[in-house]
């Protein structure tokens, strides 16, 4: 299945995403990590997309375009992905449309999940990520077996750099003035799967999954 995840930062993406490409045995493709790995690699496209990060504000698009352009055509999207953190704005979705076009393929569904902004400070704030493999917990939401500790792999947890009240806020209206106008896009294509991310985290997955099958 060819996927997108769109919400809100916060929304739990990420969180969802990594439990739907297990079951669906698809590959899971984040802008949002690949980026931050380009920071820790320091690369020049990590250490242009740093500034912009840590501001809240997108990247510029012909930056994220190619870089999505390029990881869809690997082998390993051929079974299908999910998409999660791109398209953000109209430009990136009009690329991507004119990619899958090439590739003689076509979005399946939009999974949105949505939830209320004032739930969303609190989860990013809570937010810790694993250094090593990525995992994400919540200090209160999904808090880790031992404090500061990776369940998987032992790692040290970290908070991301844009995971601070004030970016939060500038995240948050970048997504509703630049991305959530995506919603009628996707609409209109009749693609589109509400689900409601205001919920425990098992939930969400199972209301996603069902929704996936139901379509
Ligand atoms: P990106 O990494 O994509 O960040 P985002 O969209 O802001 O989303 P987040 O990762 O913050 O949240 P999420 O929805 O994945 O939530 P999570 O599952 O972690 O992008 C970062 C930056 O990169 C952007 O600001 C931009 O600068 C740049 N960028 C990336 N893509 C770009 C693009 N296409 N174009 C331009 N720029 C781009 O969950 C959050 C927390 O809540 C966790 O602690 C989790 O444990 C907890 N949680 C999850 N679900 C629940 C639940 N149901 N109940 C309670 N707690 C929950
Ligand atoms: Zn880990």
């Amino acid at each position: 299945m060819n996927l997108l995840i769109m919400g809100p930062p916060g929304a739990g993406k990420g969180t969802q995403a990594a439990e739907i490409v297990k079951e669906l045995k698809i590959p899971h493709i984040s802008t949002g990590d690949m980026l931050r790995e380009a920071v820790k690699q320091g690369t020049e496209m990590g250490k242009k997309a740093k500034e912009y990060m840590d501001k809240g504000q997108l990247v510029p698009d012909e930056v994220i375009i190619g870089v999505v352009k390029e990881r869809l055509g690997q082998p390993d999207c051929k079974v299908g992905f999910l998409l999660d953190g791109f398209p953000r704005t109209l430009p990136q979705a009009e690329a991507l449309d004119q990619t899958l076009k090439e590739m003689g393929i076509k979005l399946d569904a939009v999974i949105n999940i949505r939830v209320p902004r004032e739930k969303i400070v609190d989860r990013i704030t809570g937010r810790r990520v694993c250094r090593s493999c990525g995992d994400t917990y919540h200090v209160v939401n999904k808090p880790p077996k031992e404090s500061g500790k990776c369940d998987k792999c032992g790692g040290e947890l970290y908070q991301r750099s844009d995971d601070t009240a004030e970016t939060v806020n500038k995240r948050l209206d970048v997504y509703e003035a630049q991305t959530q106008p995506l919603l009628d896009y996707y609409g209109k294509q009749g693609i589109v799967l509400d689900i409601n991310g205001d919920q425990p985290i098992n939930k969400v997955l199972e209301d996603i999954l069902s929704a996936l099958k139901k379509r």
